[in-house]
């Protein structure tokens, strides 16, 4: 798995090669808590036969694809994303198994549908790239039906931890990353917020501890090392000896690396 930066989710339409981007969303998908927190997100959001569902910034239908058996025979599914690459790829995953899903390119802060357009409208790792998540919510509500409902996966960035044994490095490397790798990485504690101020009801959040598998936590933090170097926040000696500890715990069966992610529901 190549090099990743999550500051490119925001303008997938230019990068090179999105490979390494599907692979490491589909590694991070294996995570079981991430799944259990899906799974109560559907509970929560009565998803179930005959239910028309919207998937905003589906990217290539992870989830959107799992969602459309869980609503058939009757019902619907949807997804949009503003990468036409990524919803060229939801299309044809979509086609190899026969499932119909309406797949549109466009904005999450104006989504093109109808008011009260979906039972349930979610949204996954999509709203800390926002520079205005509230719009995006907002847009949300507005497609939901009265008394519909919305599901939101996020993560909280300084929830991060490592477990490399220099933790004056560790803290300013995560700090940096934090402040820098997207718009809103502390965005789960203004969410619930956002959620209020919009008036919308029965406000749910459920939270679970994710550990990285061994391969996409080297990545990712191999990552976070080089992003802090590139801006001076460690100097390369730091960087050298970040990378060397990443490869030993690695190498050991030893890396151990989590972040906090968040499931808020609300009805409309
Ligand atoms: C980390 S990916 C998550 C994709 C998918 N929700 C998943 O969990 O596999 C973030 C997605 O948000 C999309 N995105 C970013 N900004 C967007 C915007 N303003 N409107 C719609 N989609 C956007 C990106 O193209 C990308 O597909």
């Amino acid at each position: 798995m190549d090099d990743i930066s999550l500051k490119q989710f925001t303008s997938m339409n230019d990068a090179s090669d999105a490979t390494p981007y599907v692979k490491a969303l589909e590694a991070f998908d294996g995570i079981e808590p991430l799944q259990e927190l899906k799974a109560i997100g559907h509970r929560r959001t009565g998803i179930a036969p005959g239910r028309s569902v919207l998937d905003v910034g589906c990217g290539f239908a992870l989830e959107t694809l799992r969602l459309a058996p869980m609503v058939a025979p009757s019902g619907t599914v949807a997804g949009i994303d503003k990468s036409d690459d990524f919803i060229t790829a939801a299309r044809s995953r979509a086609a190899k198994e026969s499932l119909q899903i309406d797949f549109r390119v466009g904005e999450a802060d104006a989504l093109p549908y109808a008011d009260a357009s979906f039972d349930c409208v979610r949204a996954e790792r999509l709203l800390i790239y926002l520079d205005d998540p509230a719009a995006a919510v907002r847009e949300m509500q507005r497609v939901a039906r009265p008394g519909g409902r919305i599901a939101l996966i996020e993560p909280d960035f300084s929830t991060t931890t490592i477990n490399l044994p220099n933790r004056a490095v560790v803290r300013r490397a995560l700090a940096h990353e934090v402040d820098t790798a997207v718009v809103n990485s502390w965005l789960p504690g203004p969410l619930r917020d956002i959620l209020v101020d919009l008036g919308l009801n029965e406000i749910t959040i459920d939270t679970r501890v994710l550990i990285f598998p061994q391969d996409l936590a080297a990545i990712y933090y191999s990552g976070i090392g080089t992003h802090a170097a590139e801006a001076s926040a460690l100097s390369s000696d730091e960087r050298d000896e970040w990378n060397t500890g990443i490869a030993q715990l690695k190498a050991a069966g030893r890396l151990f690396g989590t972040i906090g992610y968040f499931l808020f529901t609300a009805r409309v």
